[in-house]
């Protein structure tokens, strides 16, 4: 069977007359690493434990693997849920937390046991069967959780945020580790994040999710490329929103911007053929800083540095564009040999058109 692993048909989901979710429609495949992003509150819990059954919509209909799960209980679901606070139990060795829902197993005890260590193996703890839960750090921790949600075999694990805990180093690296099992084990993931950055790391797709409602639902490169409104654009990285006007000049499109004059548009960059008073969208690696003695290239404007944040591989820095009364964000690559510029220091800064993005 070829369909959908997973289908939300108008899930709504309420809390008294708070409406948590309002109208989710969703289709996941097979093998899919799908990820919910969105502020805090948005309903991202509520629409994970929708789908593990914990939760009852309010209205519509969860349909896993093509049946209907109404009236089905979480245990009978062919789901399993990894948690963000790592749920191991401390007094059980490794191997007996990841065996732990294989006790009412018909296996036999020999074949449990290689299937817990071929499981351990897989995410990376070989050999630490016999270790105390409570002796381990927060990423092996994490690893016995998904270990002992993986075992069960289901069709779709759920992760609810399973690494904010963590640190940022160790969250990266958790993060890689995550993405390569999934093509390993080669089920339905899906994860639960508010972090942009994880989101855009690890998923086939993302939904991008603001009260309740899905605002987007694409790839990575569509979501950071194409966002379609501005809060989606301003949630995913960094987007710089200036006041613009939009005309149709004979058979083409231009735009007036502030700080950066006219140029012709093409209309793909405009959605549902927009005119009159926009918003124009640049993020700030498509503009640059000309260093002193750097030739023009590609449209130039001019502007003040007025903050300089440093990186260390990257510098940020805010310029104010003539014409215009707060500064854009711009970043630069710190390469050998490139100086830092100082706040007051009088630039010149290269952009295209053809890297703008226009919302009503
Ligand atoms: N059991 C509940 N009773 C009442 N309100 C709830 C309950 N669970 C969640 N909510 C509310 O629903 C909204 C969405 O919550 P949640 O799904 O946990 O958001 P997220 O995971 O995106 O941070 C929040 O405003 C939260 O307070
Ligand atoms: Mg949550």
């Amino acid at each position: 069977m070829s369909g959908p692993i997973v289908a939300l048909k108008g899930v709504h989901k309420s809390y008294g007359d708070y409406h948590a979710l309002r109208g989710i429609d969703l289709e996941i495949g097979a093998g899919e690493f799908f990820s919910l992003l969105g502020p805090s509150g948005c309903g991202k819990t509520t629409l994970l434990r929708t789908i593990a059954g914990f939760e009852d919509a309010s209205e519509g209909r969860v349909l896993l693997d093509g049946r209907d799960m109404a009236g089905v209980p979480a245990n009978r679901r062919p789901t399993n849920m990894v948690f963000q606070t790592y749920a191991v139990f401390p007094h059980l060795s490794v191997a007996e937390n990841v065996g732990f829902g294989l006790r009412r197993s018909q296996m036999p005890k020999p074949e449990r046991a290689r299937a817990v260590e071929a499981m351990l193996e897989q995410v990376g703890l070989g050999g630490l069967g016999r270790r105390a839960a409570h002796a381990l750090s927060g990423g092996q921790r994490q690893r016995v959780a998904l270990a002992r949600a993986l075992i069960l075999k289901p069709k779709v694990l759920l992760l609810d945020e399973p690494l904010s805990a963590l640190d940022r180093k160790l969250r990266e690296q958790m993060q890689h580790e995550l993405r390569s099992l999934q093509r390993q084990v080669g089920i339905t993931f899906i994860l639960v994040t508010h972090d942009q950055e994880e989101a855009l790391i690890m998923s086939d797709r993302i939904a991008v999710m603001f009260e309740g409602l899905i605002a987007q639902l694409a790839t990575p490169e569509d979501i950071y490329n194409r966002p379609v409104d501005r809060r989606v654009a301003e949630f995913i990285g960094v987007m710089n929103l200036l006041r613009a006007e939009i005309r149709r000049n004979g058979s083409g499109i231009e735009a007036e911007i502030e700080g950066l004059g006219t140029v012709p548009i093409e209309a793909r960059q405009v959605p549902g053929g927009l005119t009159g008073a926009a918003t124009a969208g640049l993020r700030p690696e498509t503009l640059t800083v000309l260093y002193e003695g750097q030739p023009d290239r590609g449209r130039v404007t001019h502007g003040n540095i007025e903050e300089e944040t440093y990186y260390g591989d990257m510098t940020y820095y805010g310029v104010r564009l003539d014409g215009t009364d707060r500064p854009v964000t711009i970043s630069m690559r710190n390469l050998p040999g490139r100086d830092i510029l100082d706040p007051g220091t009088r630039t010149r800064v290269a952009w295209s058109p053809e890297a703008l993005i226009f919302f009503p």
